[in-house]
């Protein structure tokens, strides 16, 4: 057996904060190893990328997600009761349940209804002029998404929400006070959820038939038999709401590749829809969202020929991987006709995990993803008033979340026909 090669220095807390998504591939690359030994935050962890990890990290039972994030990562992101946390049986009846939410065919297109209405409403209203793109689009995405879980308007503050989501997703990868106020921002929105939930389990709250909050509230049962608790209901609430709002990244980074080159969006606007998926898939291949996650190893084990130990904490590359020559030739070229998928539940194009999503932690918001994508994408193009820039933002990869300098705008110009009519009857 073939010991893990390790990094030089002792501890990589801080290469890893400024060197961002390529740290661990940068370092494979060195030890000419898909396997390193490091710590961060003087803790011991081994970085992994490529297809074999990806196996291990979704599509085995010998790692558990708990104790895999640092503690405000985790309550940021997916919380403690929520069913990232869980494993088993456990898992797989309550990932049943987002599955069942969020990937049949006529839940998703409820939602991409509802965002269509919303970005006709915010984009058609706005008067002529520079706005920021992913603002726009978190605020498109919340109103979409928190009508589509059943939450009637009068118990919300949309802009409010808006707001908190975006400081949630923005300071993921941060530490200090900016990370402290997101926290308390998470922590406000949840007491917002437990009253929600609150409500319509006592009837005070009355709910349209079919709905997520319903679903989560009232008819939800876990492998054990029994009904969330109040704030395991209210985390897996902002277990959708907050991913949804997240969209908005990638609908930054989509509208940058259409400026990249304006020959797409022509393209797109006299048809071609069959290239739709592709040019999306391409977009979230290539541009940089979640850079890794986090695993404990269950077992003692051998990992092509490495000897790993129960309890070792695991990084699993996403970027690196898919940012692999070896398995995506020229990967800093953006080419729609990779053929890639996220219906292939494959272990090398894993923008939101690999493999299957009913058996393994794999993200079961792709569907959603993808649709709301494809809805952007035509109404970006397809309209004659809607502007993008700047064309030549670059993309900094030193810094998790990354996004776009400077942000991408948009810029109503010559409005469309109705558009000015509604402006003129105001
Ligand atoms: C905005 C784009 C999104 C990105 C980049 C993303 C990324 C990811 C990734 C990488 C994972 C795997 C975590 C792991 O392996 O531990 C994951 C899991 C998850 N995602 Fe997403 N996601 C997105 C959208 C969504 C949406 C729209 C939903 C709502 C349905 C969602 C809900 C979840 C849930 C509940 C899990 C936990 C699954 C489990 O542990 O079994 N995500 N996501």
């Amino acid at each position: 057996m073939t010991p893990v090669p390790r990094t030089s220095s002792i501890d990589s807390t801080l290469a890893l904060l400024a060197e961002g998504y390529t740290f661990i591939s940068a370092r494979c690359d060195e030890l000419r190893t898909d396997i390193f030994r490091t710590r961060l935050m003087l803790r011991p962890v081994l970085c992994m990328r490529g297809e074999a990890a990806a196996q291990l990290f979704y599509g085995s039972e010998d790692v558990t997600r708990v104790g895999s994030m640092p503690w405000t990562v985790l309550r940021l992101l997916q919380d403690k009761h929520s069913v990232q946390q869980l494993d088993g049986e456990m898992h797989r009846q309550r990932k049943k349940m987002f599955i069942d939410l969020a990937m049949s065919g006529g839940s998703v297109a409820g939602l991409v209804d509802r965002f269509r209405h919303h970005w006709l409403a915010q984009v058609g209203n706005r008067e002529t002029g520079r706005s920021d793109l992913r603002e726009i689009a978190n605020l498109v995405l919340t109103k979409a998404s928190a009508d589509w879980i059943g939450i009637p308007g009068r118990n919300r503050d949309d802009r409010g929400l808006a707001n908190s989501l975006a400081r949630m997703i923005d300071n993921t990868g941060r530490l200090g006070p900016s990370a402290w106020l997101a926290l308390m921002f998470r922590w406000r929105t949840e007491r917002w959820l437990l009253k929600i939930v609150e409500a319509v389990r006592d009837g005070s709250l009355q709910l349209r038939e079919e709905c997520a909050l319903k679903t989560i509230c009232l008819l939800y049962r876990d492998a054990d038999g029994r009904a969330l608790s109040t704030e395991a209901a209210a985390v897996e609430l902002l277990n959708l709401l907050r991913p949804i709002a997240a969209i908005s990244r990638w609908i930054e980074f989509l509208c940058l590749a259409l400026a990249s080159d304006p020959n797409w969006r022509e393209r797109f606007r006299s048809g071609h829809d069959e290239e739709i998926e592709g040019f999306i898939e391409e977009v979230r291949r290539l541009y940089p969202f979640f850079p890794f996650v986090g695993a404990r190893l269950k077992k003692d084990l051998v990992w092509q020929d490495h000897p790993l130990r129960k309890g070792d904490w695991l990084l699993l590359d996403l970027y690196g991987t898919m940012h692999d020559p070896r398995l995506f030739p020229q990967p800093a070229v953006f080419n729609p006709k990779r053929g890639s998928s996220w219906r292939d539940g494959d272990f090398r194009f894993i923008p939101q995990g690999g493999g299957r999503p009913e058996t393994s932690h794999r993200c079961p918001g792709e569907k959603i993803t993808v649709e709301i994508l494809q809805e952007t994408l035509k109404l970006v193009c397809r309209s004659q008033s809607v502007r993008i820039t700047p064309a030549d933002a670059i993309v900094p990869l030193g810094s998790v979340p990354a996004s776009p300098a400077p942000p991408i705008s948009i810029i109503l110009a010559d409005a469309e026909p109705n558009a000015v009519a509604a402006r003129s009857r105001r």
